[in-house]
C-alpha cells in the first residue's frame, strides 16, 4: 500500500473513532414518559422518529400538514407503545401555526422535554432560475418557523432541562448544485442555532442544543429527486432517525450521519478544489 493511501486510511480511522468515542452512553429508559414534539412527522425521517420515540415509551405530539396521514402515524405510535400521542395539522409557512403547535404540545403534555425540528417544505432539485418567491416561502417553512417554535418552547425546555434538536444537512455546511434555496435555509439554521448554542452555554442554561448533519437519506421525497442523478449512497431513514434521537438524549451538540459526512465537511475546507471537483462530477448533468 502506498504511503498516501496509508495516511488517508489512518486519518479516516481516527476521524471515525473520534466521532464514535466522544458519544456518551445512551440510556433508552431516559425517554420513557419523555414529552416530545416532532415536526414533519407524517412521513420520512420525522415519521421514523415518531415510531422510535413511541417504542421508547415517550409521550409524543406530531405535526405536519396532512391530517389523514398524521392520524395513521398516531395509531401506529400507540400500537408501538407510546404513552400518549396527539397530532395537530399545521402549515409551517403560516405566521401563526408554528406557535400554535408549540402551545398545543405544552397544553396536551404539560411541558416539553424534546423539541425536534425536522420539517421541510418541498423544493425542486434543479438549477437556479430566479424563483425568489419560492425561496422566500421555503425560508418561512424551513427557517422562520424553526426559530419561532424554538423561542416559544424555550421557557418550558429551561424548566425541564430539555433539548432542542435541529435536523440539518451536510448542505447546511457545504454548498452543492441544484439546491440553492434549500441549502440557503439549512445554512441559515446552522448559523442561527450555532449562535443560540453559545448564548445558552454562556448563561449556563439547562437546555442542550443538537444540530444534526445528515447525508443522503432514503426517504421517498429525497429518492424521487436524486435517483438516476447521483451515485451518492442513501442511508436508511429509520437509522438516521434513531441517531438523531440518541444525539438529543445524550445532549450532543453535533451529529454527523452517516459518519463520513464529517470527513466531507472537513475536506471541503482542507482541500476545496478537490472537493469541488468531486461534487461537480458526482451528478449526471448536461447543460
Ligand atoms: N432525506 C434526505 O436525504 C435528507 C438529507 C439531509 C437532511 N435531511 C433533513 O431531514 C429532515 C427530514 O427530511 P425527509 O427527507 O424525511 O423529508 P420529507 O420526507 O420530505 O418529509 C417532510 C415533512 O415535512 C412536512 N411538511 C412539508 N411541508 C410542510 C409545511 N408547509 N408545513 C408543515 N409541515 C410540512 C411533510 O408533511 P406534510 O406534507 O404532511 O406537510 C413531511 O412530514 C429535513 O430537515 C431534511 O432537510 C434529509
Ligand atoms: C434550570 O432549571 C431550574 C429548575 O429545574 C431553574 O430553577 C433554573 O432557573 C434553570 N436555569 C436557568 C438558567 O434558567
Amino acid at each position: 500500500m502506498g504511503t498516501l493511501k496509508k495516511i488517508v486510511l489512518a486519518s479516516l480511522c481516527v476521524a471515525f473513532l473520534a466521532v464514535k468515542w466522544t458519544v456518551p452512553r445512551f440510556d433508552a429508559e431516559s425517554l420513557r414518559g419523555a414529552k416530545v414534539l416532532v415536526t414533519g412527522a407524517s412521513t420520512g425521517i420525522g415519521e421514523q422518529m415518531a415510531y422510535h420515540y413511541a417504542r421508547f415509551g415517550a409521550q409524543v405530539v406530531i405535526t405536519a400538514r396532512r391530517e389523514k396521514v398524521l392520524q395513521q402515524v398516531t395509531e401506529k405510535c400507540l400500537s408501538l407503545g407510546a404513552q400518549k400521542v396527539f397530532y395537530i395539522a399545521a402549515d409551517m409557512a403560516s405566521e401563526s401555526d408554528p406557535e400554535k403547535v408549540v402551545d398545543f404540545a405544552l397544553e396536551k403534555l404539560g411541558g416539553l422535554d424534546y423539541l425536534v425540528l425536522n420539517h421541510i417544505g418541498p423544493s425542486p432539485f434543479s438549477t437556479w432560475k430566479g424563483d425568489v418567491e419560492h425561496t422566500r416561502w421555503l425560508m418561512k417553512v424551513n427557517f422562520f418557523s424553526y426559530i419561532q417554535m424554538a423561542w416559544k418552547a424555550l421557557a418550558s425546555l429551561e424548566q425541564s432541562k430539555g433539548s432542542l434538536v435541529v435536523v440539518s444537512s451536510l448542505l447546511g455546511k457545504m454548498s452543492s448544485p441544484f439546491v440553492a434555496p434549500y441549502t440557503a435555509t439549512k445554512f441559515a439554521l446552522n448559523g442561527f442555532f450555532g449562535s443560540l448554542y453559545h448564548e445558552l452555554a454562556m448563561k449556563k442554561s439547562n437546555i442542550s442544543i443538537s444540530i444534526c448533519t445528515l447525508g443522503l437519506i432514503d426517504t421517498d421525497s429525497a429518492m424521487e429527486k436524486v435517483s438516476g442523478v447521483t451515485k451518492v449512497p442513501a442511508y436508511p431513514a429509520s437509522d438516521a432517525a434513531l441517531n438523531i434521537i440518541i444525539t438529543g438524549a445524550t445532549r450532543q451538540l453535533e451529529l454527523f450521519y452517516p459518519w463520513f459526512t464529517y470527513i466531507v465537511a472537513l475536506s471541503k475546507d482542507w482541500f476545496p478544489s478537490v472537493t469541488n471537483h468531486i461534487i461537480q462530477n458526482s451528478y449526471n448533468y448536461s447543460p
